[in-house]
């Protein structure tokens, strides 16, 4: 099964690192021209540098609207329209449940869900143009089965899986696909702060019994990308090594 994406132009929100590096790599490989975006410019032309001729540094920050139109904008100016949008820019704010602070609730659903909006409010005109689209939101499991001291981020991934679900209903008959990744546990700078012992504890609770790697997602994202999706809309696919079922 080759996943050719020759011709098709790829935006990943956040993609200088962790998750979203590893699927723009993914899907520069498969032949894609991509944009990867993060709020440091330098930073991300960097990294378009070190990923492919073809693939192009934008910064954005995805909590600010406005920031997120210009992106849509300067990437068809520069790449060409949007084929495949992948929203994976995301934070953590975490803490019980009566210390969270409203700038952590903000913060949190202002990146994670709000941007996610905007960039699927800005990508799919073109889409819709073109009758062609794949929209794929990086949730979590957090956002299906919940989790103590997450109460934001498990809230803004819960709202992905919602968006999601009804941005695939109403987008279907334009031939716009959107669909959820929702990953569990994932080795990136995200999870770094987790000790050894906490890493042995919970691959204990996993069936394939170790964390996930970035490239465990890319693989799945560069599936949903492809014409082998055509006929999936609408689904949350959890790659967590089989933790929750
Ligand atoms: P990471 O922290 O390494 O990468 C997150 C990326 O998003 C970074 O490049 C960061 O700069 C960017 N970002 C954060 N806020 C931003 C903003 N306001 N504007 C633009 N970019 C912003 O984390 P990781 O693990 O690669 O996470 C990627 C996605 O996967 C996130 O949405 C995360 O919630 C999700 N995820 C990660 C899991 C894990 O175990 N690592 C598990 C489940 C979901």
């Amino acid at each position: 099964m080759k996943i050719d994406l020759s011709g098709r132009v790829a935006l990943v929100t956040g993609s200088t690192r962790g998750i979203g590096r590893a699927i723009a790599e993914r899907l520069a490989g498969a032949g894609a021209r991509v944009a990867i975006t993060g709020r440091d410019a330098e930073r991300a032309r960097q990294v378009a540098g070190e990923l492919s001729a073809d693939a192009r540094g934008f910064a954005c920050d995805v909590s600010d609207t406005g920031s997120v139109g210009a992106l849509v904008e300067a990437v068809e100016q520069e790449l060409g329209a949007v084929d495949i949008l992948v929203n994976n820019a995301g934070l953590t704010r975490d803490n019980v449940l009566f210390r969270i602070k409203d700038d952590d609730w903000d913060a949190v659903l202002d990146a994670n869900l709000r941007g996610a909006f905007a960039a699927i409010r800005a990508a799919s005109r073109g889409m819709m143009k073109r009758r062609w689209g794949r929209i794929i939101n990086i949730a979590s499991v957090v956002g299906i089965v919940g989790n103590k001291g997450q109460a934001n981020y498990a809230a803004s991934k819960a709202g992905l899986i919602g968006l999601t679900k009804s941005v695939a209903k109403e987008l279907a008959s334009r031939n716009i696909l959107a669909n959820v990744v929702a990953p569990g546990f994932i080795e990136t700078d995200m999870t770094a702060a987790m000790t050894d012992e906490a890493k042995q504890t919970l691959s204990a609770q996993i069936p394939l019994a170790r964390l996930g790697t970035p490239d465990d997602i890319a693989g799945l994202v560069a599936f949903l990308s492809s014409d082998l999706s055509a006929y999936i809309t609408g689904q949350v696919f959890v790659v967590d090594g089989g933790m929750v079922m």
